[in-house]
């Protein structure tokens, strides 16, 4: 019998929020249309700018590598994390700031697929940390992953971000040890658990979501909390995080309408910085814009000197 030869190849599938920065990749990257595997990224390209944004702007998640082309994968990988992570490498922060934030999306993605699994958890543990110190030990490091654009609605991304906000109020505002800080960081990561799976389309205002739509948005936290609670590797503060994240302080969030007293510091925080990158990423509103918006119509809804804190922050992002 006469077998195509692209049949005899095993094809690897991978993220493509792990393709970042200008190191040039020594393998070709294939899309999968129809059952069929088809040249997509050439062996020499690089993913930097605005050639990253036109990828994105495809929403597609995953590539393939020919599984002799795995090794290639792996070093660029390694090569890639390293650069960003050492201040002396000699490249731009904006570079550096791009890998680092598609390495936390692409950690993130794994345990939202694959929850059980305790090695992508702590992979996303462990990195969550080295993502802390490099935005605590650099002063450039906030203004640079801020201005990377989630031009794809991605959940993942809009993790990262919140996770950047996150750190750097938790710092400001004061009252969190560094390790509770490394797993508020790793809860923003997963706090939107249940959004990688509900298929529900995020980009437009709240006001236009029909009453399914509503149902399903408003018990998104309990159920993203109930997929993970019985893991036993998840941490109580990042559960708490998924569960709490949309409870405001007057007691009119979701789903359980807590007040202050009541919802998890951790959570508090993050829920505050969360209703920021939503109006940023989900509703289209400018960066600057967001802010003065947030104060203007949810002053009272999360606490004034978090969202002082969190103004001052964004003077910062262009
Ligand atoms: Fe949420
Ligand atoms: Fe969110």
């Amino acid at each position: 019998m006469n077998i195509p030869k692209q049949d005899l190849i095993e094809y690897i599938p991978f993220r493509v929020s792990t393709l970042r920065g200008d190191q040039k990749i020594d393998f070709n990257a294939y899309v999968r249309v129809n059952e069929k595997y088809i040249l997509y990224v050439r062996q020499g390209d690089s993913f930097e700018g605005a050639r990253i944004k036109r990828l994105k702007e495809k929403k597609l998640k995953q590539l393939f590598l020919k599984s002799d082309d795995e090794s290639n994968y792996r070093i660029y990988l390694e090569r890639n994390i390293e650069m960003a992570y050492d201040k002396k490498s000699g490249k731009t922060i904006e570079n550096r700031a791009e890998i680092i934030q598609g390495s936390q999306q692409s950690k993130a993605e794994e345990v939202f697929e694959n929850p059980t699994s305790l090695a992508a958890y702590n992979d996303a543990k462990n990195s969550a940390e080295k993502f802390t110190q490099f935005l605590q030990s650099e002063d450039e490091a906030f203004q640079a992953l801020m201005n990377i654009d989630n031009v794809d609605q991605n959940i993942a991304h809009h993790g990262v971000t919140v996770a950047t906000l996150s750190t750097m109020l938790g710092k400001k505002v004061g009252g969190f040890d560094p390790k509770q800080i490394n797993l508020i960081t790793l809860g923003c990561l997963l706090h939107d658990f249940d959004h990688y799976h509900n298929g529900l389309t995020l980009n437009k205002p709240l006001s236009q979501f029909s009453q399914t739509e509503m149902e399903k948005y408003k018990n998104h936290p309990r159920a993203g909390a109930q997929a993970v609670q019985d893991k036993k590797h998840f941490d109580d503060q990042v559960i708490k995080i998924i569960m709490q994240h949309e409870e405001r302080i007057d007691g009119s969030g979701f789903p359980m309408g807590l007040r202050e007293k009541d919802i998890d510091p951790g959570a508090k925080l993050v829920s505050v910085c969360n209703a920021l990158d939503r109006l940023i990423t989900f509703e289209g509103v400018n960066k600057t814009a967001a802010y003065k918006e947030l104060m203007i119509n949810k002053i009272g809804l999360y606490p004034l000197n978090y969202m002082q804190a969190l103004g001052d922050l964004m003077m910062k992002v262009k």
